[in-house]
């Protein structure tokens, strides 16, 4: 259980959010973004009280989890992921990203959940400051740079947020993914990676189209190719 890792650093790697995806038929939706190459599926975990809006919890994981081999992207934007975390790491979650304003003691989660098996991501709201995750950056997998407020899909990119990337760079060096999630099209996509993010969160770019290969194809040659 829980043999799948995030690809190393160095590459840049799209995870389509299942958020903007039908749910009534979320093998197929799946299959459509890993037959055209994702290595990851972002999963958002709401609970309607960290966020205005509830979405899956580890019951969905569990049958996510039968129908592909996907890495399991898991973020969570919940509060007290201290009670949950293991439900959806046994559930099959490969890595559990939590926000730092939901969690006294991140240092000691993080050690709690590598013990379950997963990898970490540690992630921040647009209002938070890098500050806040500075001691606990260098100890995860990954950091998820909100560049939306967590809750809906289809919003629009916030670039202030997106340049906290940056510095989140200066914190962890090059062997710490940074992901962005909110607002990632084409054109914001660039500019995430010039201010420093390897990963990035698309779901109504994705979901939203009907070709999602098509769609996926749009943003790996924009990333590639563009300069902001
Ligand atoms: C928002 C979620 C995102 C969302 C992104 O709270 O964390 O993962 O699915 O959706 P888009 O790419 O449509 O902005
Ligand atoms: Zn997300």
């Amino acid at each position: 259980m829980n043999l799948r890792k995030l690809p190393p650093a160095g590459t840049c790697e799209l995870s389509p959010s299942i958020l903007s995806a039908d749910f009534a038929n979320l093998a197929s939706e799946i299959a459509q973004v890993t037959q055209a190459g994702a290595k990851m599926v972002h999963l958002d975990v709401m609970d309607g009280h960290f966020v205005p809006n509830i979405t899956l919890g580890p019951v969905v994981v569990k049958w996510i989890r039968k129908c592909t081999d996907a890495f399991l992207d898991t973020h969570l934007m919940i509060s007290e992921p201290e009670r949950y975390a293991e439900a959806f790491i046994k559930a099959g979650a490969d890595l559990i990203t939590f926000h730092i304003e939901t969690v006294r003691q991140p240092e000691e989660f993080v050690k709690t959940l590598r013990g379950l098996g997963a990898q970490v991501g540690i992630t921040l709201n647009p209002a938070t400051e890098v500050g806040t995750i500075e001691k606990v950056a260098p100890l995860c997998d990954m950091v998820l740079v909100m560049t939306v407020n967590p809750g809906f899909g289809a919003q629009a990119f916030m670039e202030d947020a997106a340049q906290k990337c940056r510095r989140v760079r200066e914190v962890v060096g090059p062997n710490v993914r940074i992901e962005v999630d909110g607002g990632i099209y084409a054109d914001t996509i660039v500019k995430a990676r010039d201010y420093g993010a390897d990963t990035f969160v698309a779901g109504n770019a994705i979901f939203g189209q009907p070709d999602r290969a098509a769609a996926m194809n749009a943003l790996l040659t924009a990333v590639r190719k563009g300069k902001s």
